[in-house]
């Protein structure tokens, strides 16, 4: 008996074992890939929305609203006057929340907390969140890119 295979027979057989060896990794590793990757964000860029009337926001509490496509936090101050920020938290973009008993905006996700100012004051956030600019203007309120 003989082991000798035709070197055209070990050609073809080497070819074929590295074309399936190429389709199945690119079968395991494309939907992986496609599942990492990020899908695209549509949605509309804004540069000031209005959050809503003055008087719709009681002293001492917190409003989340929409800016584009990014939450934001609006806070009115016990002496009326307002803040916004982003309610996007500075530490794995959970969305932050007011919590009037605590005199804080929250994250829920890994006990992250800032003041009302928005600076990071414990837990793992790394930076204040970002502000946005306030604009009372007819009995409404606007809020605009800093
Ligand atoms: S995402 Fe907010 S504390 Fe981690």
């Amino acid at each position: 008996m003989s082991d000798s295979v035709s070197p055209t027979r070990r050609r073809t057989l080497i070819w074929l074992l590295r074309t399936s060896g190429t389709a199945l990794f690119a079968a395991l590793v494309y939907p992986v890939m496609a599942y990492l990757k990020p899908p695209k964000v549509t949605g509309d860029a804004v540069s000031s929305v209005r959050v809503g009337a003055i008087d719709d926001f009681t002293p001492a509490s917190g409003t989340l609203f929409r800016f584009g496509n990014r939450p934001g936090i609006l806070i009115r101050y016990e002496d009326g006057s307002f803040r916004a920020f982003s309610a996007t938290c500075t530490h794995l973009d959970c969305t932050v929340q007011f919590k009037k008993d605590a005199g804080i905006i929250w994250c829920a996700c890994h006990n992250g907390k800032y003041d009302l100012n928005g600076r990071n004051i414990d837990g793992p956030p790394p930076r204040p969140l970002d502000e946005f600019d306030v604009i009372e203007k007819g009995g409404e309120v606007f809020v605009t890119e800093a």
